[in-house]
């Protein structure tokens, strides 16, 4: 087995690859003000709980849903039967169509957002808008805690540090709202249980090194997770 093939053992078939909820999408609709019959597209839709919500909360709306993890399309498309949602294996910066709203929870610092929001300003309709989560300080200077979190990320900011960048991108901020807490123990609690089970399961070294890794990221978000949090913003071309 490999450490690619022992990450993905770990995670396989949870609902969802990142924090969030629902509410968090309906939220966002709000506040795009995302019409009833909108293209979407759900950027880096991972095993498709946020494609669930917008194609549930705009059932008259067509919904392309892309990521480059093809099992993650399977259980996203099965879960998303009957719905007006299509699913491809896609880089998220290589978008076909044109959209209303452009989601992508907890991907877009993969690629830096503002070569993600670069690479989608064109696809977006005459009032479209983008909505994105990204790792953020609550408090600045962070907790030990939070640093201790974010280690692999690197380096991180606060929100007027984001608010600054997205302005000088050229993107006016509509909306933001921080994903605190339950939007964690919504990625984190099955994440365990699933923990849990691979280990009882007596799994080989690498599988049980990919365990312990998971198991220490849990460990760290419990430590503070008051401390430790996305802030999604929902933007639009300035
Ligand atoms: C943290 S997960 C979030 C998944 C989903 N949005 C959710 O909240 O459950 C990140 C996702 O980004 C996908 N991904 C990473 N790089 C990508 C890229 N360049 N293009 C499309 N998807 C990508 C991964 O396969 C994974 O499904």
């Amino acid at each position: 087995m490999t450490l690619t093939e022992a990450f993905f053992t770990v995670h396989c078939d949870l609902p969802r690859e990142g924090p969030g909820l629902p509410e968090d999408v309906l939220w966002t609709l709000d506040v795009a003000e995302t019409p009833q019959h909108a293209r979407i597209c759900d950027a880096a839709c991972g095993p498709g709980a946020d494609t669930l919500t917008l194609a549930e909360a705009r059932p008259e709306a067509r919904i392309d849903a892309v990521d480059l993890h093809q099992p993650f399309l399977d259980q996203a498309e099965v879960r998303c039967k009957g719905h007006r949602a299509r699913f491809e294996q896609r880089d998220y910066t290589d978008l076909t169509g044109d959209y209303d709203l452009i989601w992508c929870a907890g991907a877009a610092y993969f690629k830096g957002f503002e070569t993600v929001l670069d690479a989608w300003r064109n696809r977006l309709l005459p009032g479209g808008c983008v909505a994105f989560s990204e790792p953020a300080w609550v408090s600045e200077p962070p907790s030990p805690e939070a640093q201790a979190f974010w280690r692999a990320e690197g380096h991180l900011e606060g929100l007027p540090a984001l608010s600054k960048r997205l302005g000088e991108a050229g993107w006016h901020v509509l909306g933001q709202r921080w994903l605190i807490g339950a939007p964690w123990a919504a990625y984190y609690t099955p994440m365990q249980a699933r923990l849990d089970v691979l280990r009882a399961s007596e799994p080989n070294e690498t599988l049980a090194a990919a365990v312990d890794e998971a198991q220490r990221e849990i460990d760290a978000w419990r430590a503070a997770p008051d401390q430790i949090a996305y802030s999604l913003f929902v933007v639009r071309p300035a």
